[in-house]
């Protein structure tokens, strides 16, 4: 039995995948290359060499994929477009054909009765813009909003709501400061630019959105901060820990500035141009995306690199990942940013929530995946805490629908509700299923 949580009425419940992870059939109808088909085939760049050329082939089976979300009841999908199937060379010719695809996904979607709710830029960017710097580059920015108005063009009429970017902390941090994602750059601290030219980009891309009279909102990864003790030298390294993963990326959005890096001795004055923050902040946002994993625990700086000391949390389970289990860190979150912006905060949607698990399928055909429903449903009971101490959550989206391709790690990691069979694509829904699907009838039926 599936506890009946206070929840907002029309809370939209919703899975998330991506389209590098899911999508497969990289080199059909005319997608051009992007910086994930370059970055797995470096030797040790992704474990064991995975890559994902077939992915989910969610390209092909994205009908039999719908119908399992149709089954599941749920209100929305989260997908994400992949930049170089609609714009192969990152400007210029639009590949009509790459479009078509979203098109037959979104119309799927439609006759199942689910809303889409499609990101823009999950990570899979163009090779072409690669070479121009990507992300470090100005001009990518400019790119993205003309890339952005290919896709609203065509779907804009059916889709109501857009994600612009997903994770551009995550996308900074391990794809151009660390180099353990594409593009691969370990620039540490000068990957900076990479954060601005994201955030302008969806500057850029909400202005085309709200041309087409549509909405906008940004998925961001959020974690709240703790320091590990009251000492002030934790304290002040917790402070600025949340100043790069969490304000960097949130108050440009909400409050039309950048918060102080001076702990990091750098300046944000180099690529920030007059007028940067106004197309930032200008056109507002209809609702923010939280992907929250776990929070983060900080400590006075070792020695004389980063101003902070990333701390394990003991005492708490973890996933398969080792990702510590935290559902209230969750709520934490929530009330913490309803506290700092205040009317500034937009409704928030949960976008990703969700934990990897060493699923097998079982003798007799099941996935008993226990450790996965205690995960959601202790999240999904901090999302309705939040609410009660007054947070305006209007939905969640766990990540993610199906097994899928995770960076990296490769397919060592599955965050599915539907275990995927990588040799034979066999999809087989696992009991975390069967519980979401109990959990969104039960809020349905009041
Ligand atoms: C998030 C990513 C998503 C997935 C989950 C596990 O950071 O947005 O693509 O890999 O982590």
């Amino acid at each position: 039995m599936v506890k009946r949580l206070e929840l907002p009425v029309g809370f939209r419940w919703g899975v998330s995948t991506a389209s590098y992870q899911v999508e497969g059939a990289v080199a059909e109808d005319g997608r051009g290359r992007s910086i994930w088909d370059e970055f797995v085939v470096r030797p040790g760049a992704v474990k064991d060499g995975h890559t994902g050329a077939v992915a989910c082939d969610h390209y092909h089976r994205y009908r039999e994929d719908v119908a399992l979300m149709r089954e599941l009841g749920l209100d929305g999908y989260r997908f994400s477009v992949a930049w170089p199937r609609v714009v192969p060379g990152g400007s210029g010719a639009v590949n009509s054909a790459g479009l078509d695809f979203y098109e037959r996904l979104v119309d799927e979607l439609l006759a199942a009765g689910i809303t889409p709710l499609p990101t823009l830029f999950h990570w899979d960017l163009p090779q072409e813009l690669e070479e121009g710097g990507g992300w470090l580059a100005r001009d990518t920015a400019y790119r993205f909003a003309e890339y952005t108005e290919a896709v609203v063009g065509r779907l804009g009429d059916r889709v109501p709501a857009w994600i612009t970017l997903n994770e551009p902390f995550v996308h900074m941090v391990y794809g151009y400061a660390l180099g353990i994602h594409a593009p691969g750059r370990a620039m540490m601290l000068d990957a900076l630019p990479a954060a601005h030219h994201q955030l302008l980009g969806h500057g850029l891309a909400a202005e085309v959105l709200r041309g087409h009279g549509r909405q906008v909102l940004i998925a961001n990864n959020l974690t709240p901060v703790r320091p590990s003790s009251q000492d002030p030298a934790d304290v002040a390294a917790a402070e600025a820990y949340d100043a790069l993963h969490n304000r960097l990326f949130l108050d440009p959005l909400l409050l039309g500035r950048y918060p102080d890096l001076g702990a990091f001795g750098v300046e944000t004055e180099g690529f920030v141009r007059e007028g940067d923050l106004a197309v930032i902040s200008g056109s507002g946002l209809d609702g923010l995306g939280v992907n929250y994993y776990n929070p983060t625990l900080i400590s006075a700086p070792v020695d004389e690199g980063l101003p902070f000391t990333d701390v394990p949390i003991e005492g708490v389970e973890r996933t398969a990942f080792g990702w510590p289990v935290v559902p209230d860190g969750l709520r934490e979150l929530l009330v913490g940013l309803r506290e700092r912006y205040g009317a500034a905060l937009p409704p928030v949607t949960i976008t990703e929530n969700g934990c990897s698990v060493a699923d097998e399928v079982g003798p007799d055909g099941a996935v008993d995946d226990r450790f996965r429903i205690d995960y959601l449903a202790g999240h999904v009971e901090a999302v309705a805490r939040a609410v009660a101490e007054g947070v305006d959550v209007r939905g969640y989206y766990t990540w993610s629908l199906m097994d899928n391709f995770e960076w990296a790690e490769g397919y060592h990691q599955r965050f599915g509700l539907v275990h995927v069979d990588f040799e034979t694509q066999r999809r087989t829904p696992k009991a975390s299923y069967a519980w979401y699907r109990e959990l969104i009838s039960a809020h349905r039926a009041c």
